[in-house]
């Protein structure tokens, strides 16, 4: 009865099911090389291939990370990439007990036909990529695509999103990498939570009904999505209570509880406000480990703590376990501010 995903179908579930295990979460340390040249330079460092490396090196080595982060995400060049002192990044993980994973997805393009809305390049190829990455160490994979609340999002934009989602989803596990399915609802704009809302339930429902059809195993795979709440610029604001309300409302309504984890992003919502809104997901149980997979809420007093020196690495790694502790605990629904 067990749906074939080449032979691979015990080792995802326990893979999945190790990532998803209580009181810890995924630290997304994926950029893009451009997008981490964003980080570095909010702290004034050139974006150079040795910088990203002190900084990703900086995170993965912090003593004692392990107990609280289960997976992270790493960038191509991470995954191949060995510490200053010649450790490969990869053993660096393993050591830590936490599982290493690889952004697949080959970013945004504009979306011919669709009301300024984009779509999520990667999938030629990703046959041989996952093969391949999965034989550097990777265990897990990622492909972040996005869907526009003010721009539509048009029933295209939705329906290329949560296919391209399916694809890829379907491939990774051929290849033996638990996939990460992320159809992120972005933040921006005026609209309350209940549009939010609606959008949400949309694009999960589609997701998950191509994620049948191409006959995935829903015990291997992972879902981040964004939390319900109102778009960045409204005027009304909501409680943690009331996104918890919201986003685990539609969840139940569209995610079966096959499905072992919802590892949330942080979107751009503050690194407290995502660790009490994830702490208010779980004060009641769930169908599912509901749990963070977080990027700018771990990372943001990180680098500030850092600035790029040697001398401030203690402290920015102190910087990463304060956080990551916060939302291990917000995990169990045990943290207070
Ligand atoms: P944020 O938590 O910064 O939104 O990043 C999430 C993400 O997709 C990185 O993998």
């Amino acid at each position: 009865f067990a749906i074939k995903a080449a032979g691979y179908e015990d080792e995802l579930v326990k893979t999945a099911k190790s990532i998803a295990s209580p009181g810890r979460g995924i630290l997304a340390i994926d950029e893009s090389n451009a997008t981490c040249g964003l980080r570095l330079s909010s702290i004034g460092l050139e974006n150079n291939e040795t910088n990203r490396q002190a900084y990703r090196e900086l995170l993965l080595e912090t003593p004692g990370l392990g107990e609280y982060i289960s997976g992270t995400i790493l960038f191509e060049e991470t995954l191949y990439q060995s510490t200053t002192k010649g450790k490969k990044m990869v053993d660096v993980c393993n050591e830590q007990g936490i599982i290493p994973g690889i952004k697949v997805d080959k970013g945004l393009v504009s979306l011919p036909g669709s009301n300024n809305e984009s779509w999520c390049q990667g999938l030629d190829g990703l046959h041989s990529r996952t093969a391949a990455y999965y034989k550097q160490g990777a265990r897990f994979a990622k492909w972040r695509t996005v869907v526009s609340v003010p721009n539509g999002p048009s029933e295209l934009a939705i329906k290329e999103a949560a296919w391209g989602l399916a694809r890829y989803a379907a491939i990774c596990q051929d290849n033996g990498l638990v996939p990460i399915v992320e159809p992120e609802v972005l933040l921006d704009g005026e609209h309350g939570i209940e549009r939010t809302a609606e959008v949400a339930e949309k694009v999960w429902s589609t997701v998950f009904s191509y994620l049948a059809e191409n006959k995935l195993l829903l015990e291997g795979i992972l879902l981040k999505p964004s939390m319900v709440t109102p778009g960045n610029g409204s005027k009304v604001k909501a409680t943690p209570e009331e996104i918890a309300n919201y986003t685990l409302t539609m969840l139940k309504r569209t995610v079966p509880p096959a499905v072992p984890g919802i590892m949330f992003l942080s979107g751009g919502q503050s690194e407290v406000e995502a660790t009490l809104n994830l702490n208010a997901m779980n004060q009641s149980p769930n169908p599912w480990h509901v749990s963070f997979s977080y990027a700018r809420a771990l990372q943001n007093s990180v680098l500030k703590a850092w600035k790029g020196q040697p001398e401030n690495v203690e402290a920015a790694q102190k910087a990463l376990l304060v956080r990551a502790k916060a939302n291990s605990l917000a995990q169990l629904g045990k943290y207070s501010a």
